[in-house]
């Protein structure tokens, strides 16, 4: 048997790296696994990043990053697709994880350590994030977890409380595996910065649901082969952002063109851009249609939610069940 589950930062409106790195593959995976495809927006984690949280937007992120992934193709009656503070177990098991993890293998993630090494005040909570992430995938006994590189610490870690509580209170849990979503699909930033992130910024990305005349307004001054410098240098698109652009919109027939038209200086690269657009136009468009119309109706987008609300407690209280009972906790009107 295998289920998947992973978890969706609540950032607002996702960016073409998200699309590209994670969302597309979610909408894969779930017409592969159907309800056991679990996706959650992680809003319990949001607070442990005190400099992105604002609790006047929470609620409005959380929104945009359910309705954008239901606009991608994300279906909320195929697979499970929730909101992580609507179903209190996640809190309920993180903390009976938390008692038996080590403060030193906590200390050591490396995410832990760069995001401290950031704040004058480190919150217990950015601690304790991959404990929550462990309870997050193991109170649905997920086998495989589908994340970028930077989470492959957190999986192993998750491996290692799941070892750890079946050794101490018996075979609960499956040790869950980190799938890597392809480094091929990593998505520059379209000021340049190497990998698209909103940490760098609106410059560096390329919204989902953007108007196509903002994108041609970032794609048009975008950094290009450097070695190009005049019109008739010719270049190499494989170290161009605009190239890995067009690997990742392009048909075969663009693509042949403007690798050999870059190659011989036989197009320029605002030519180059300009036939970028289409292909954007081709992906974004029916994306953007569908987002305007879940916009247009948002009793939807909460609706879909709700329901995997509902079913995801319906997997994770009889987790939480057995866990209680294998930890030896005094059971409602049960006597000991
Ligand atoms: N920490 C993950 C990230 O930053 C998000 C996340 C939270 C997650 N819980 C998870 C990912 C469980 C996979 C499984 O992307």
């Amino acid at each position: 048997m295998t289920r998947v589950f992973s978890g969706i930062q609540p950032t607002g409106e996702p960016h073409i790296g998200n699309y590209f790195g994670a969302m597309r593959n979610y909408v894969r995976l779930g017409q592969q696994y159907g309800s056991d495809a679990i996706y959650c927006i992680v809003d319990l984690h949001a607070p442990t990043n005190p400099a992105a949280y604002d609790p006047a937007t929470l609620a409005r992120l959380t929104f945009e990053m359910a309705l954008a992934n239901m606009a991608v193709g994300l279906d909320p009656e195929q697979v499970i697709f929730f909101v992580q503070s609507q179903v209190r177990e996640h809190t309920e098991l993180s903390w009976l994880l938390t008692v038996n993890t080590p403060l030193g293998e906590l200390e050591r993630m490396t995410q832990f350590k760069d995001k401290a090494g950031k704040l004058e005040s480190i919150p217990a909570g950015l601690l304790m994030y991959p404990v929550l992430m462990a309870a997050d995938i193991l109170l649905y006994k997920a086998d495989t977890v589908p994340v970028g590189e930077d989470q492959v610490q957190h999986i192993e870690l998750t491996r290692e409380i799941a070892r750890r509580f079946n050794h101490a209170y018996g075979p609960t849990f499956p040790e869950p595996r980190a799938v890597l979503e392809q480094a091929a699909l990593r998505v520059p930033g379209v000021d340049g910065h190497a990998k698209m992130s909103k940490s760098k910024g609106e410059s560096s990305t390329i919204g989902l649901l953007e108007p196509l005349g903002s994108i041609w307004n970032k794609v048009r001054p975008a950094p290009t082969d450097p070695a190009r410098v005049r019109r008739s240098d010719p270049g190499n698109p494989d170290i161009c952002l605009i190239g890995d652009y067009h690997k990742l919109f392009s048909d075969a027939q663009t693509l042949l063109e403007i690798t050999d038209g870059c190659r011989t200086a036989g197009i320029g690269c605002i030519d180059c851009k300009k036939r970028l657009m289409p292909g954007i136009e081709r992906e974004l468009t029916p994306i953007q249609a569908r987002a305007a119309e879940l916009r247009e109706r948002p009793e939807t987008v909460l609706a879909g939610l709700a329901y995997g609300a509902e079913r995801a407690r319906a997997i994770a209280a009889p987790v939480m069940d057995e866990v209680r009972t294998r930890m030896g906790f005094l059971r409602a009107g049960a006597r000991p």
